[in-house]
């Protein structure tokens, strides 16, 4: 085996992975089918037929909702807008509280701070990286409404979760940005909670640019959500909706080219996510036979989406610290071709903890006086301080290596290479341990 990279040695590979590209002449087709219409929206913003939009988001909406076997699907311009539209479809009062997890997107927990609720960060499951149930049972105090969970990295939220939130009267919203096409039990994430949230993002598993769809089957949810998309203020007495509270209205509406590209990308999910599914199980059964690596895991009932491979590193077992180790795998691995910006698509940690950004460490959102995080009524509460949620803290800075070396544009060949870098790095990392990250 010749010199690790990172001493100067040939790499497991050096030229690039194929690109992940998902679109095609179904889209190219579809674009044209709106642009020789000519209408590229058909939204207005009063009560009208046209307040539902136009033909391409009426279709969507229906193939979406017939896809994921939900009553109400509604399209909106991105994942976060259909956040802000599910909060504010659950008629909360300002000061209620919304658990969160610290591991996610800002998105998340910026969702509830809209509506001038308070999020209330509960650690995660290392298993799963999801919200852990447990720890969220001891999240809940009497100004719990909600609780906003997330199929992270394409792994389904615990329907234990569902259990509490009906046990405690509590809604359960879920973004599954991350996780289209994932199932627990049968059911797709998403539909797991109240009311759920797809990103169609260009970083996601389908795309149209940015997008996001909103699904529930309640129909009270889905009106509210539908006015919150679409200047709810001067369509809500047309609708018929008595409790006008927190229906302030945005505009979160989606194109009619967006929707015709979604239409198609939707088409090409199974096929997306089987590839997708095929070469991460193949690396995780691979990579298991490194003793300081825990690939994912997928509970008898899980058929996991894939957003990203998440595996956790173990310092003790390695004796090199993580960041050390990646750094070496990212040596041996070429970059993606169309994201050579993004360098080698292999990193250690997710996100920091959302509690360590400054709007929570200064208690600062609107105005300088601390609302809506005064509305507690403790200074001392929610704690966001570091150190509250230490599965979470833990995993980012210490265990976790996430990699999208496993899109549905590679092959097992591809996954090879992938794995070829890890046992590289696993069998000379006695080489490293004079090395600390400073020095890479
Ligand atoms: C978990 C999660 N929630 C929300 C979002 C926001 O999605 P969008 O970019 O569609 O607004 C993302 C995007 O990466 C995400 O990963």
């Amino acid at each position: 085996m010749s010199k690790l990279a990172i001493f100067g040695g040939k790499p497991v590979r050096s030229y690039p992975f194929p690109p992940y590209r998902t679109l095609g002449e179904e889209e190219i087709e579809a674009v044209n089918r709106v642009m020789e219409k000519g209408q590229l929206s058909r939204f207005i913003g009063a009560w009208h037929p046209d307040f539902w939009g136009g033909e391409e988001i009426r279709a969507l909406e229906e193939e979406w909702a017939a896809f994921f076997n939900v009553k109400h699907a509604i399209a909106v311009n991105s994942c976060t807008s259909g956040l802000q539209c599910a909060i504010g479809a659950l008629d909360l009062e300002p000061g209620d509280e919304v658990i969160v997890p610290p591991l996610t997107m800002s998105a998340t927990v910026v969702a509830p701070l809209v509506f001038d609720c308070i999020p209330v960060f509960s650690d995660c499951d290392p298993a799963t990286f999801c919200l852990d149930p447990e720890r969220v049972q001891d999240a809940i105090t009497h100004r719990t409404r909600a609780i906003l969970a997330v199929d992270l990295f394409g792994h389904p939220i615990s329907e234990r979760l569902r259990e509490i939130a009906k046990d405690k009267g509590l809604y359960l919203v879920e973004d599954a940005a991350q996780a289209p096409g994932a199932t627990k039990g049968g059911r797709y994430s998403g539909t797991l909670g109240d009311i759920g949230v797809f990103s169609l993002n260009y970083h996601k598993h389908i795309h149209c640019g940015e997008g996001g769809i909103v699904v529930t089957d309640d129909d009270d949810l889905a009106i509210r959500a539908r006015l919150i998309r679409n200047h709810a203020e001067s369509c809500v007495e047309g609708a018929g909706v008595e409790s006008i509270s927190g229906l302030i209205g945005f505009n979160f509406r989606l194109t009619e080219i967006q929707a015709a590209i979604a239409r198609e990308q939707l088409k090409k999910l199974p096929e997306l996510l089987s590839k997708r599914r095929a070469n991460a199980r193949w690396l995780s059964k691979e990579l298991k036979d490194i003793p300081a690596l825990s690939p994912p895991e997928e509970g008898e009932d899980v058929d996991h989406a894939y957003y990203v491979h998440a595996i956790r590193y173990d310092e003790k077992v390695a004796e090199i610290s993580r960041d050390v180790f990646v750094a070496a795998v990212r040596r041996e691995l070429p970059v993606m071709a169309g994201r050579e910006e993004d360098g080698v698509l292999i990193r250690g940690g997710y996100v920091r903890p959302l509690y360590l950004l400054p709007i929570f460490q200064q208690k600062r959102c609107y105005g300088r006086k601390g609302y809506p995080f005064t509305l507690s009524g403790r200074s001392e509460w929610p704690n966001y301080t570091e150190g509250c949620c230490p599965v979470s803290e833990r995993l980012h800075f210490k265990e976790l290596i996430i990699h999208e070396l496993m899109h549905a544009g590679l092959s097992i060949s591809d996954m090879k290479d992938v794995r070829d870098a890890f046992f590289k790095v696993w069998e000379k990392r006695d080489e490293l341990k004079r090395l600390s990250i400073q020095d890479i």
